[in-house]
């Protein structure tokens, strides 16, 4: 055999990774193979693999056939439309991609390389776990994944698809990363699994239940995207790369459009309801405002009051928080404030302006929110805005009552262009409680209290909550027109292109976690 046949067939046999009947198994199961996967994921024919001919250290338990070429992950570094990026991705055909040293020492290479080159790094995971016959020596592993997750946290975007089983301790190297894409049917992610419920609390629940896409993506939050299927894992995995930096110091990558900059959208006029109980799609404003109607949500099916998404003003990447009025008038409770905090942050760490669309009648009241601590968890959203130094742009369409007016980007937390449309209501509290509590007496002694309370509701609402109150302080740069708010969000965007803010010298702050 000359040496390069030699060389063929270990790429021959790498490729193959735990043989045919096994990837006959992989595919009978609705899944894709590691390689497959790298396939959809990348562009045509960029990637590069590292550490193919890597064997698992010679142990008591497996001879020399017994250890894999590539060790059940395949390593490298590819393009997603020309831009770099590092992939692990576990192949399921090899002990179950089960993570042992050699297996955890090629995922903490590639890690090492993305923050070393300042590229999102992007797992595909599909893993038993730990590899059992290697003990501690796979723990240790897992904790060298980890301690990369952190370091490279704020640096590189890291984004975890789940594509098979996660479980144990391994479920948090993909809950450091920013972003975790789940496969429905197919993937599921718990600390531990249906056997050891039953066991520990006596509760009957299947995979799917336990820790399924549909679970973590609408309950837990644990996913910010649940995908039909893995091509549409992949592809939507593709499009969120194209929104981010590729780290902490380059910026996003810019997509010039056709959508003119100063397009008005005269249906915005009308968009807000004359009655300032009725709801409206706050997606729908999104859609009129931003670059081409387009937006990618993140957490679509979670704490739905509240809308993150990343879209494209003038070209450039922003990211946008705004409520929706249409899933519990928008109010904040704890998830939202959990989900929008971690979402600035993000925004904040990778230099991604932020958007802030305001209508919100404050914090939730009850014994539900407040037990389990909307105090501490309001405070997150709070914090992250206060601590955001990136370009801060809001819109007030309608209500910002309360603690919650402070905490949705207002000028106070160093918001750079408040804005509000003439619908805006800012006061301390709703019209309904402010009467209620200012008018107590006269309500209770008045002939027609009804007649009355409306009466005075409406004088609140002009003396205390219109915008112009806002804006003779400076707290709202402007009152604009809803048809212009493009136009204006693009010329403030431009203006705060060479923004210079900082925070005072610290090792860290302490956000209330
Ligand atoms: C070694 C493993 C393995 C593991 C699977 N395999 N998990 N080998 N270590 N952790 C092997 C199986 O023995 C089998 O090999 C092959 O992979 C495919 O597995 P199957 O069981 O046939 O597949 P399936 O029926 O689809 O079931 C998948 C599974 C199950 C649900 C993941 O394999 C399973 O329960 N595995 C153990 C999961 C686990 O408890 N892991 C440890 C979690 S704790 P053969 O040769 O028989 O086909 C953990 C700690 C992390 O990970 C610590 C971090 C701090």
């Amino acid at each position: 055999m000359k040496p390069t046949d030699h060389l063929v067939e270990r790429r021959a046999r790498a490729a193959l990774g735990g043989g045919e009947a096994r990837i006959a198994q992989q595919h009978a199961k609705g899944k894709l193979t590691a390689r497959e996967r790298l396939d959809l994921l990348l562009d045509d024919g960029s990637f590069t693999e590292l550490d193919a001919f890597v064997v698992a250290r010679p142990n008591d338990f497996a001879s020399k056939a017994e250890r894999p070429l590539g060790d059940g992950v395949v390593t490298g570094f590819g393009r997603i439309d020309g831009r770099l990026v590092y992939v692990f991705a576990q192949d399921f055909t090899v002990f179950g991609g089960s993570l042992a040293e050699a297996h955890a020492g090629k995922i903490c290479k590639v890690m090492d390389l993305a923050v070393r080159n300042g590229a999102p790094i992007i797992g595909l995971n599909d893993s038993g776990g730990a590899r059992i016959q290697e003990g501690v020596v796979s723990l240790g592993g897992y904790a060298e994944v980890f301690l990369r997750n952190v370091l490279a946290s704020g640096v590189v975007p890291q984004l975890s698809a789940i594509m098979g089983p996660c479980a144990g301790g391994a479920v948090y190297s993909p809950a450091i990363t920013d972003f975790i894409a789940m496969v429905r049917d197919t993937s599921y992610m718990f600390v531990t699994g249906p056997d050891v419920v039953k066991t520990v609390t006596h509760e009957e629940v299947s995979l799917d239940e336990l820790g399924g896409a549909g679970i973590h993506a609408g309950r837990s939050g644990v996913a910010h995207f649940a995908c039909d299927d893995e091509a549409s894992c992949l592809a939507m995995l593709r499009e969120l790369v194209g929104y981010l930096p590729s780290n902490n110091l380059d910026p996003a990558p810019p997509r010039p459009t056709g959508d003119p900059v100063d397009r008005a959208d005269p249906e915005l006029d009308s968009i807000v309801p004359e009655s300032p109980t009725k709801p409206y799609d706050m997606r729908e404003v999104i859609k009129r405002v931003f670059d081409d109607g387009r937006f990618l949500e993140v957490h679509e099916a979670w704490a739905g009051n509240i809308l993150c998404a990343f879209a494209r003003l003038d070209g450039a990447t922003v990211g946008i928080v705004g409520q929706q009025p249409l899933v519990l008038a928008g109010v904040l409770d704890i998830d939202a404030s959990i989900k929008a905090a971690r979402f600035v942050r993000f925004c904040d760490a990778f230099n991604v302006p932020i958007v802030s669309l305001v209508d919100v009648p404050g914090f939730l009241p009850g014994t539900g929110q407040e037990h389990h601590g909307i105090i501490r968890n309001g405070a997150k959203l709070l914090y992250a805005y206060a601590e955001a130094t990136v370009p801060k742009l809001t819109v007030i369409t309608r209500k910002a009552y309360g603690g919650a007016y402070d905490v949705m980007s207002s000028k106070h937390l160093r918001g750079d262009y408040n804005v509000a449309w003439p619908t805006a209501e800012i006061a301390v509290m709703g019209p309904e409680g402010a009467v209620n509590v200012l008018y107590r007496d006269e309500l209770a002694t008045a002939k027609d209290p009804a007649e009355r309370r409306a009466q005075l509701v409406a004088e609140y609402r002009e003396r205390f909550a219109s915008p112009y109150i806002a804006a003779s302080r400076g707290y709202l740069d402007d009152v604009i027109e809803p048809r212009e708010t493009r136009a204006r969000l693009v010329s403030a965007l431009r203006s705060l292109a060479g923004k210079r803010s900082s925070n005072p010298p610290r090792k860290h702050g302490n956000i209330p976690l």
